[in-house]
């Protein structure tokens, strides 16, 4: 594939911590919400846990040399909250923050940029007990855990990503119920995306203040939206598509409020049905905090058709016939139309491919190798379209695959894998597949 990307391009790959660390009682850590969730019966395909996980926790430095061979420059991870605080709030695990730090150093030492993700889905047990996201106090602990993690570590980070995908944490978790807390009710989880938006720009304030130079950001997930076909019907029930997905996001964030047609929808399927109420005077400001960049996760898009079912959103199917293994459609045109508006439409200053990768099976063949032609093909297609988006102006300057191994992919526990390391979880051996090669081949050649 001929590719030209900008010079002093980002590259790298992105993992989290409840999916690679294991170790999930030791050096202090206490439960997240992910923990007790695995324990409930059904929640998680085949009972699995994080419990040991890649056990990176143990074998970061060997994950560090595969990322060094693999030649990236820059490496996204995020920190488990109750390893740094066991309580959720105030009392400080020293041993946590020395996991953190070490592994920092190793980065910096081997030439990979860190970039920090606080909040990728592990909230504080005891947090979550008392009503986690759906409650607005919870923008103080939060708020602390990026104080602290700034403070001890803003020396040597200088990319930070406040929350990863405020969609999953609130949506997908509150409303649909597919992730923890397994909540099924629309107003607790438009009460948790405020408040994991507005504890975003809390964040946003403190990390500047304690790391001056810092790079400040939010990782959003996206999932383009296109009507099943050119009715007006249809192309209503795309627009309610990307409302529920993508613009109850952007949009305040981009200091436009939560989008009109939206609430109104909303209030007329009954999710809001006291308005919203839990938007207090200056909220909204506060979620428009400039942001250094936007960080942007894709994997795949829907096409919208209508009638609207029972609870106001379309009835979807994945965008294309050509699927991966967890049944995403393959849309690299949608991802790159998506690259386009939001650049156009929204214009952050800068824009991070900070998650893109796909699921496919394959394991070891005869000879011990993983062939993942497939994956290979997804990243050509989806790198292809980052670069036409970058000729037509989009501000990209980082693309992370996710992800830098298998791992425990939340409600799917193992039985999906993203990684461009094969992880054999019986015995911990990291194989590099072929789109470890192809990946290491394309950053050389860039
Ligand atoms: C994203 C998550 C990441 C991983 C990938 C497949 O939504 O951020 O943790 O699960 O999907």
């Amino acid at each position: 594939m001929q590719s030209h990307f900008p010079k002093n391009f980002i590259w790298g790959t992105a993992t989290s911590a409840y999916q690679i660390e294991g170790a999930y009682n030791e050096d202090g850590r206490t439960l997240s919400h992910w923990d007790t969730f695995c324990q409930e019966p059904g929640r998680v395909r085949g009972g699995d846990t994080g419990n040991v996980a890649c056990d990176h926790y143990h074998r970061w430095r060997e994950d560090i040399a595969l990322m060094k061979d693999l030649g990236i420059n820059a490496y996204r991870f995020s920190v488990s909250w109750t390893r740094i605080l066991p309580n959720g709030e105030k009392q400080i695990n020293s041993k946590g923050l020395d996991f953190y730090s070490q592994l920092v150093d190793t980065l910096l030492e081997n030439g990979i940029t860190p970039w920090l993700t606080l909040y990728h889905w592990e909230l504080p047990q005891p947090l979550q007990a008392r009503g986690g996201w759906a409650e607005r106090w919870v923008c103080e602990p939060f708020t602390h855990l990026a104080d602290v993690v700034s403070r001890h570590l803003g020396d040597r980070v200088q990319h930070w990503i406040t929350h990863n995908e405020p969609w999953c944490t609130s949506l997908l978790s509150h409303q649909q119920g597919v992730h923890a807390p397994g909540w099924q009710d629309w107003n607790a989880a438009l009460r948790a995306a405020h408040h994991v938006l507005l504890s975003h720009g809390m964040a946003v304030s403190v990390i500047r203040q304690n790391v001056p130079s810092a790079q400040v950001g939010i990782t959003l997930n996206f999932e383009h939206a296109t009507p099943a076909s050119p009715s007006p019907e249809d192309l209503q029930a795309a627009r309610i598509y990307d409302g529920y997905y993508n613009r109850w996001f952007l949009d305040p964030i981009f200091g436009m409020g939560y989008p009109a047609d939206m609430v109104a929808h909303y209030q007329q399927s009954g999710h809001l049905p006291n308005g919203l109420d839990f938007v207090l005077p200056g909220d909204l400001p506060q979620i428009a905090t400039p942001l250094d960049f936007l960080g942007i996760n894709n994997y795949t898009g829907i096409l919208a058709s209508a009638p609207l079912q029972a609870d106001g959103l379309p009835a979807v199917l994945p965008c294309s016939q050509e699927r991966t293994d967890i049944g995403w459609g393959i849309c690299p045109d949608g991802f790159y139309n998506l690259l386009n508006r939001i650049h156009f439409h929204y214009r952050p200053a800068r824009m991070v491919i900070t998650e893109n990768g796909a699921s496919f099976n394959d394991g070891p063949d005869e000879h011990g190798q993983v062939n993942d032609v497939r994956r290979v093909r997804y990243l050509e297609k989806h790198l292809l379209a980052v670069q036409r988006a970058i000729q037509n102006g989009c501000p990209i300057d980082g693309y992370f695959v996710w992800s830098l191994m298998d791992n425990f992919e939340w409600s799917w526990g193992y039985s999906q894998r993203f990684g461009i390391v094969h992880v054999d979880y019986a015995t911990q051996k990291r194989t590099p597949k072929a789109s470890y090669h192809f990946y290491k081949n394309f950053i050389q050649s860039n």
